[in-house]
């Protein structure tokens, strides 16, 4: 970007800037992530730095705190409200408490971690023991008064409980905080419910508590959670020690709160050194799921009130805490480019090429656009900044275009009508979203059909990746998967990526992976809408006939018992593939949509695939060139679970998720994932999420470990 470009994007990244401070805290209905707006900080900052001439007074950078609504009274905060600075990994988090150990020297430090709840930050001040007003951050100086919503919130006590004795008309002036937030049932409910839409928890809270009619507040299930206090000693309610028990540590705090009948969320954790909440951390990015409510990460706090107080604090927040959050799933980038790419099954999905950019502790530089479709709704261009997201392990998705940042110079997309690999016609037929190469011999397709069938969930053969394939198609020595288990020495050695050992150990991975489960087999064909799970289905409704052959042990690999005490060679049932032919030829598409599992879509591909004759003869080559399929007896086989279905919430106490499913599977059992009426229990652990609160809903029968163990005896 040359000085003038920069004058430009400075100018709009602050415009872009002062709306959406304005939206979320004034109006609370942004639906932009704080973490997509800090990305355009950080770019604002960066060009500032390097264009200082730039920076105007009025800029975003230039000023702490965010704006009053104005529309309920504001208050003066009896001490000033503070927020959390924030770390994103191990490293930062070890570089705070270097600090901070710095300036209490020789001391022994312990911590204290929350889980940081999203929501709004709230203070609530009580006296005589009386709910006396409910206050908002605000700027941190003035906040506004909410008192007349919060007052409708059950988890906000009206009266705090006496303390042994203690009679509440000498209780001195307190001030407690904590986070009002709504569960995500709640929010769900209001967002399904069709009126006002809530991008967030937060801003479901903030729009709830500062609503003008406490009606509205009093039916959207607001709830708090409490984790500081201040005890206000003035010269109208003098306190003494002998009177109430000012905490000491973070510890006693939260349990004066208990004592006081103010909540406390109770996840928290008392820590002697810094490693436990390291591996905590890690447990939480994984189990945050299973909690009723959102966190965005921890809070640790140094437990001592003492040390707190050595440690002071910087112009905008306390030193003794400090916020872990969990990486970020939203960032913003700018596209430069969109390019089609051909699925194995022809379709067409436009991708955009993105400025690299980190997202959740990973470079993200490409993101989909999903379909034509999509990228008209959204009006996506080239040159547009965006919203990236990435959530687990799926691919990272352009969520919104931010329009206001738009030059003028950017260019719309238009979804090619020919393949871009081969030319030929694309089709969309009537009522799908998607458009697909209408060639089936197209170059894409079958290098994505290749990789496919290689892939690790069917046949799992190590030493062909992208590259590989692409090479191995070029030379013309595979045209399709058969073609790779006739590969000789000599046709690999001459290649650019196989040196000597390389094209023997591909030469032996293919030779193990030529016997093979059925299910596996059938996925690895890569028939649209056939996954792993489908695949199974098919599989075991056909009744193939085997026979025993001799193999070497290691060919073995679907049973489990690899390698070593075996003996060399061992006899295996198997079964050809001319069978499983004839077999699936055998089921009309009556038959097959009376599978369970099958719907129509799917029993129509698989009676037109099985039934065109270019795919029987790609089968019957498989066959040819050695391809077996091994019958599964599996060991332990019952029917104790028939027709029942199940599903599993939770953390089980000695069986994996997998392990679980696979002891339903074999006892003729279904586990399935969502609770329905036509559930017959739900197998809980500990954590489980709202499918426990489902099931009880519905009435479905709930076990835990022991019984259902008990079931399969
Ligand atoms: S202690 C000086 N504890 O996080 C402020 N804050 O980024 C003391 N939050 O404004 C805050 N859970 O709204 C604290 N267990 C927790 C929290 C928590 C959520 C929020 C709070 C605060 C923000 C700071």
């Amino acid at each position: 970007m040359d000085k003038n470009q920069s004058k430009e994007r400075i100018g709009k990244l602050k415009e872009w800037l002062k709306k959406w401070n304005y939206d979320y805290f004034v109006l609370d209905k942004s639906d932009v992530s704080e973490a997509a707006r800090d990305q355009i900080k950080k770019e604002l900052h960066e060009l500032e730095d390097e264009f200082p001439e730039f920076i105007t007074p009025d800029s975003p950078t230039q000023r702490v705190g965010s704006v009053l609504s104005g529309k309920f009274a504001k208050i003066k905060h009896i001490t000033q409200k503070q927020s959390l600075s924030d770390v994103f990994s191990d490293e930062e988090l070890t570089d705070w408490e270097e600090r901070i150990q710095k300036l209490v020297p020789g001391e022994k430090l312990d911590f204290i971690t929350e889980l940081k709840l999203d929501g709004l930050n709230l203070s609530i001040v009580y006296e005589k023991g009386k709910l006396f007003k409910a206050v908002t951050r605000g700027n941190g100086v003035f906040g506004e008064d909410v008192t007349h919503t919060v007052r409708t919130m059950p988890s906000v006590p009206l009266t705090l409980r006496e303390l042994d004795g203690f009679n509440l008309e000498n209780y001195p002036i307190i001030e407690v905080g904590g986070e009002v937030f709504m569960s995500k049932n709640s929010l769900k409910k209001i967002n399904d419910e069709g009126g006002q839409q809530f991008a967030n928890p937060r801003n479901a809270a903030a729009g709830t508590v500062r609503q003008l009619n406490p009606a509205v507040a009093a039916k959207r299930n607001l709830e708090m959670y409490f984790y500081s206090i201040n005890i206000i000693p003035n010269t109208q309610y003098p306190i003494s020690k002998s009177q109430i028990p000012i905490p000491n540590t973070q510890l006693e705090t939260l349990e004066l709160l208990q004592k006081l009948g103010l909540r406390t969320e109770k996840h928290y954790k008392h820590h002697t050194s810094l490693d436990t909440v390291l591996s905590d951390m890690k447990d939480w990015k994984k189990k945050r799921d299973s909690l009723a409510y959102e966190i965005d990460g921890l809070v640790v706090k140094v437990n001592s009130v003492r040390h707190q107080n050595l440690m002071g604090s910087t112009a905008k927040s306390p030193r003794y805490a400090t916020a872990y959050k969990f990486p970020a799933e939203q960032s913003t980038s700018q596209i430069l480019d969109i390019e089609i790419q051909v699925g194995r099954t022809g379709a067409l999905t436009p991708v955009a090429y993105l400025k690299p950019t980190q997202i959740a502790g990973s470079t993200v530089s490409r993101a989909t656009l999903h379909n034509e479709d999509e990228i008209r709704r959204k009006d996506v261009r080239v040159g547009d900044t965006v919203i990236i997201q990435k959530a687990g392990d799926i691919i990272p998705e352009v969520v919104e275009v931010l329009k206001d940042l738009r030059t003028g110079k950017e260019t719309p997309f238009k979804m090619p009508t020919k393949c871009p690999v081969c030319g030929s016609e694309i089709e969309r037929p009537d009522g799908e979203v998607v458009s697909r190469c209408t060639n089936p011999s197209c170059y894409a397709i079958h290098q994505q059909q290749l990789e496919h069938f290689v892939s690790r969930k069917a046949f799992d053969i190590d030493g062909l990746g992208e590259k590989v394939i692409e090479q191995l198609i070029s030379e013309k020595l595979i045209e399709d998967a058969a073609d790779l288990f006739e590969l000789r020495y000599e046709d690999l050695v001459q290649l650019e990526f196989f040196k000597d050992k390389k094209a023997q150990n591909l030469l032996d991975s293919l030779e193990v992976a030529e016997i093979i489960s059925a299910p596996r087999f059938i996925y690895a064909l890569g028939i649209r809408y056939i996954g792993e799970e489908t695949a199974e289905i098919l599989a075991d409704h056909l009744q193939l006939e085997t026979h025993e052959i001799e193999i070497k042990a290691e060919q073995k690999r679907d049973q489990m018992t690899l390698f070593s005490e075996e003996p060399k060679s061992k006899k295996v049932a198997v079964a050809e593939i001319g069978n499983l032919i004839e077999e699936i030829q055998k089921l009309t598409l009556e038959d097959l949509n009376e599978i369970d599992g099958i719907g129509d879509k799917v029993a129509d591909m698989i009676y037109d695939w099985f039934n065109n004759s270019e795919n029987v003869k790609y089968l019957k080559k498989l066959q040819y060139v050695g391809i077996k399929l091994l019958s599964e007896k599996k060991e332990g086989k019952t029917d104790k679970l028939k027709n029942q279905t199940f599903v599993i919430t939770g953390t089980l106490p000695s069986l994996s998720r997998d392990k679980a499913k696979d002891l339903i599977k074999l006892n003729g059992g279904k586990a399935t994932a969502t609770v329905s009426k036509k559930t017959d229990y739900v197998l809980a652990g500990t954590e489980p999420g709202s499918k426990y609160r489902k099931a009880e809903k519905l009435g479905v029968k709930i076990i835990d470990e022991p019984e259902f163990l008990n079931l399969i005896k």
